[in-house]
């Protein structure tokens, strides 16, 4: 289907009057937050703030469901979406309710007895297996609770879960949310327009979902400059030494495929010369410099070098169309903050020269506004796996079935 058609068969919120309507709304509250369990970048949570005002304002009640993190089996207390309860309540300027799971009769209850202006926050999905599953009565479940579905979670829209998919065969009135519009939009300018050189670099660790999407974008751009933990997986599929840096060795086969078709596609494609080693992940580890593919045992890459900075620079500035995902370092560190602060101050150069950037993801989106840039690029995604999957293939499923 094409992107026009995608757009033209979703049904907005805009469209919808939700006067005495519980909208369930899905969001991507999946926000990073610190020892303290202290949000240390809102982004996702100020992004959905119109859409969630839009159903109060018209006499509706929002019922707010997200996950947090990837908890590995049911109630994790750091990963609980209780200590958001605080923020969102002086955001909405209104006491956010809140239940201690997502369905059972606590939810049913509170769900029940919220009034027009109320909200209710409930827990995170993924403390029930249930969601990544997609397992239908979980999300019959979920459906139950609400009159009409918003799915506002962009950064979750390659995720076919219960509460972004099988959720919506639960409950007729499904609609997209502001935030979810607003990234369509801009992906669509992306997309229905590359002005040459297209450079899309990638890093971060989320390795196995970037690869994939890479993989379907390939015949678009002209230059990839790979950096983080996923140029790891390059050198290490390379048969590189990466020492104890992150890496994903089930996706060699794919990076090893990435780097044969990029050949005979004519693609630039740049793994970093050097890096920066550590042999500790922490600010106070001991540091070097070496070539990226002769990391030495019980040490790890955590930044890209000097020179591949000069040269991912190089290439930034001269290209006209930027995609960005994922930090080039450990940027939450000052010693191995260099790569990612190199990229973001050359995408600015080339935005400021006329450039089209878009700059996904959750940790990408930190470093740009820690960085002081984030008036400085064209558009700042919530998404990262999810922006580079929309843009492989605009059809995604949880997208679609919010067409009539
Ligand atoms: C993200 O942070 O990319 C989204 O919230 C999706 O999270 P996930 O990769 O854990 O599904």
């Amino acid at each position: 289907m094409l992107i026009k058609n995608i757009l033209a068969l979703m049904r907005y919120i805009q469209d919808y009057n939700f006067k005495d309507k519980k909208a369930l709304i899905r969001v991507d509250f999946n926000v990073p937050l610190n020892a303290n369990l202290a949000i240390t970048d809102s982004t996702r949570i100020d992004k959905t703030l119109p859409t969630i005002l839009q159903v109060l304002k018209d006499g509706g009640s929002a019922i707010l469901i997200s996950h947090l993190g990837r908890p590995k089996k049911g109630y994790t207390d750091s990963l609980s979406l209780k200590h958001l309860i605080p923020y969102l309540s002086n955001k909405l300027n209104t006491q956010v309710s809140f239940a201690s799971d997502c369905i059972g009769i606590e939810a049913i209850t509170k769900a029940q007895n919220l009034k027009p202006g109320e909200v209710l926050l409930l827990e995170n999905l993924r403390f029930q297996e249930a969601e990544e599953q997609g397992e239908a009565a979980f999300a019959q479940q979920l459906a139950a609770l609400g009159d009409v579905y918003i799915n506002d979670a962009f950064g979750a829209a390659h995720r076919e879960h219960a509460s972004t998919y099988q959720i919506t065969h639960y409950i007729k009135d499904r609609l997209a949310g502001y935030l979810l519009q607003e990234e369509i939009n801009n992906a669509n300018k992306l997309l229905k327009h590359i002005k040459r050189p297209f450079t899309v670099i990638i890093g971060g660790t989320k390795i196995g979902d970037k690869l994939q999407a890479v993989e379907a974008l390939l015949g678009k751009l002209d230059n990839l400059l790979i950096g983080g933990g996923v140029a790891n997986t390059f050198q290490q599929a390379l048969g590189g030494k990466v020492g104890k840096s992150i890496t994903e060795p089930d996706q060699h086969g794919v990076a090893l495929n990435i780097l044969y078709q990029a050949i005979e596609k004519g693609i630039n494609l740049v793994l970093p010369t050097d890096v920066v080693i550590a042999d500790q992940w922490s600010d106070r580890a001991r540091i070097d410099t070496v070539l990226s593919d002769a990391v030495p045992e019980n040490w790890m890459a955590l930044d890209i070098g000097p020179h591949a900075q000069e040269l991912f620079q190089d290439i930034i500035q001269k290209s006209k169309t930027i995609l960005w995902t994922g930090p080039i370092g450990a940027f939450e560190f000052p010693s191995f903050s260099q790569g990612t602060q190199a990229t973001i101050a050359a995408v600015a150069k080339a935005t400021q020269k006329g450039a089209f950037s878009l700059i996904g993801g959750g940790d990408s989106a930190t470093a740009v506004a820690q960085f002081g840039y984030t008036n400085r690029v064209s558009y700042i995604s919530t998404g990262g796996g999810a922006l580079l999957a929309y843009l492989a293939n605009p059809n995604l499923p949880v997208i679609k079935v919010l067409g009539n």
